[in-house]
């Protein structure tokens, strides 16, 4: 079904509501990355160099429909206006007479932010009465909040059915060119790089990429839970003992469908995260130590791999990049796609934190902005924020 995009929309003196996502990490009232504030600027400054009445609203953090000070979006604010180069006018609620009153005197180009969302329990019950509250506001409506697509609550869902004029802005069709697009129909070999802790948080994921991938290369902790599947020793590895014949099926069903699901064959060990000394094991892992990175023979296949690849997506760290003595396996296989010429997806969260540590985020095809979002999108859900715009 059809959805409109930001430049057919009559924006135009209009007051326009644009769904962001603002929920930027924050540290002593300090943002520690702006990533997502960057990532909303193209839409912006689109609807105020064509003279709308900009109305900006997001949620920051999880506050459980209370006022909690340290998430107001005031911070966020500031930045955006610095980055704008313009006044962001702030609201102090994201309803009522005040947000009424500040959108209708709004000009045309002017910026105004709403409130945190989420300051309202209606927000992600994504009650009727609220949605009309916060679609009362404005004329048209514009999703670009990708990080929030996979939320069905009031500003990414409800609302919208009260718009005849709505569609989406420049960041989720980056998103859905480089996740829809170029992982739905990829340039093969088709590789897939996942890791993380948890096997049980990326099954939906590894399930739709077997119909897709030639080979996914698998690090991090849930590499253990398949080894031991696999009926190899993983010592004190972290192991989800619920999900060992899920991967065991999922290890039969590679098989079956011709796609190598390479697992590590060495690892970097310690006795426990804080231990002040590790040591790489090939094979099995010995009683009392845990796998904390892929090892350094792992590494160079997974290296080797992503040479001759065209199409990579890469989801999960390798290891527990955080303490630097396991960050090797995360950080060099960042260096790898970086130097490969594949088309590289890199999913939200924390492998795409850990390519910004590492400097190369410019080397990458395209970071999702999205954590949830991203997964939930290539494992082949719907997303409620994206259906919402379908005409
Ligand atoms: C995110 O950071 O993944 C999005 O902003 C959604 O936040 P949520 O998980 O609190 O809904």
């Amino acid at each position: 079904m059809a959805i409109r995009f930001i430049e057919d929309l009559p924006i135009g003196g209009k007051r326009t509501f644009i769904r962001v996502d603002f929920n930027v990490p924050l540290s002593k009232g300090k943002i520690t990355d702006d990533t997502r504030v960057q990532a909303a600027l193209q839409t912006v400054r689109h609807a105020v160099a064509r003279g709308a009445r900009v109305i900006l609203a997001s949620h920051l953090g999880r506050p459980k429909g209370k006022i909690v000070s340290e998430l107001k979006l005031e911070p966020v604010g500031a930045r955006l206006a610095e980055l704008l180069e313009l006044d962001v006018i702030a609201a102090d609620d994201c309803i009522g007479d005040g947000a009424k009153k500040l959108s209708a005197d709004l000009r045309d180009g002017q910026v105004l932010l709403l409130e945190n969302l989420r300051f309202h329990a209606e927000e992600k019950a994504n009650d009727p009465a609220f949605c009309e509250k916060l679609a009362s506001l404005a004329d048209v409506y514009v999703n670009d909040a990708f990080g929030t697509a996979h939320r069905a609550h009031a500003s990414t869902s409800g609302m919208v059915k009260h718009f005849t004029e709505k569609g989406f802005g420049y960041l989720i069709r980056k998103e859905l060119k480089f996740l829809g697009e170029s992982l739905g129909k990829p340039a093969k070999p088709f590789l897939a790089v996942l890791g993380g802790a948890k096997v049980s948080d990326k099954i939906g994921v590894i399930s739709s990429l077997l119909s897709k991938a030639d080979a996914i290369l698998i690090g991090g902790a849930m590499a253990y839970t398949f080894l031991k599947a696999r009926g190899d020793d993983v010592g004190d590895s972290l192991v989800e003992n619920d999900k060992l014949r899920k991967a065991s099926e999922i290890l039969e069903m590679a098989k079956e469908r011709g796609v190598d699901l390479v697992l590590p064959t060495d690892h970097v060990v310690a006795a426990n995260f804080d231990a002040p000394t590790c040591e790489v094991v090939s094979g099995d892992i010995p009683s009392g130590k845990m796998g904390l990175d892929i090892g350094p023979q792992t590494l160079a296949e997974f290296a080797d791999r992503l040479k001759t690849a065209k199409t990579v997506f890469w989801n999960g760290p390798m290891g527990v990049f955080e303490k630097e003595q396991f960050a090797q396996g995360t950080f060099k296989l960042a260096e790898a796609l970086a130097e490969s010429n594949a088309i590289s997806v890199v999913g939200g969260g924390d492998s795409a934190a850990a390519v910004k540590l590492a400097g190369l985020a410019d080397k990458m095809s395209h970071i999702s902005t999205g954590g949830g979002a991203s997964m939930e999108f290539v494992e082949g859900k719907v997303l409620p924020g994206i259906a919402a715009l379908e005409e």
